[in-house]
């Protein structure tokens, strides 16, 4: 992250702390998603409840990892940045849909669906920043983590597809279980 942040300190730690405030977002949405399909009797919710609990790990280990990120550049995690701000006010419909009043899968999907969407675009963003300054420590980081992401939307993807087919279009077709 070295060369990275020696263009812009400040500005490389708001961009961490943007995903940082994403990730922990992301923690809270995926920890009430699965509460939720557990409780429920849907034997769709239940099938795809598995493959959440290992994408809920791996944003658990993003904000972990991104906090030490701007411990080691000499910022503090705790404060919320520009973009942190930008991205709390961002996620409040999100978390108003999961966190609060829906139950209903289509309506959980949809909001994970939509985190996904940005989330991937956030890691795609940090990947071409450190590929253009050539710091390729951080390229290596940003990327694996961008492909964790990449299959977090894969299966959030296909699941809302499968349910489509199911209640749309009437298919007895199954919900996924893995990647
Ligand atoms: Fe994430
Ligand atoms: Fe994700």
């Amino acid at each position: 992250m070295r060369k990275l942040a020696e263009h812009d300190k400040s500005r490389v730690i708001d961009l961490l702390s943007e995903r940082l405030a994403f990730e922990r977002s992301s923690v809270r949405l995926y920890d009430a998603v699965i509460e939720k399909l557990e409780a429920s009797n849907d034997e769709r919710a239940l099938a795809i409840v598995d493959e959440l609990r290992v994408q809920r790990d791996q944003e658990q280990e993003h904000q972990e990892w991104l906090a030490e990120e701007i411990r080691a550049l000499g910022g503090d995690p705790r404060v919320t940045t520009e973009l942190a701000e930008l991205v709390l006010r961002e996620t409040k419909g999100i978390e108003d849909v999961i966190l609060d009043g829906d139950d209903q899968l289509p309506h959980l999907l949809h909001g994970l669906l939509a985190a996904e969407l940005t989330d991937n675009a956030g890691w795609d963003l940090l990947l071409a920043l450190a590929d253009e300054a050539g710091d390729r420590e951080a390229k290596r980081q940003f990327r694996k983590r961008l492909r964790e992401e990449q299959e977090h939307l894969s299966f959030v993807h296909l699941a809302m597809t499968r349910l489509a087919f199911r209640t749309v279009l009437g298919e007895d077709v199954e919900m996924p279980t893995t990647v």
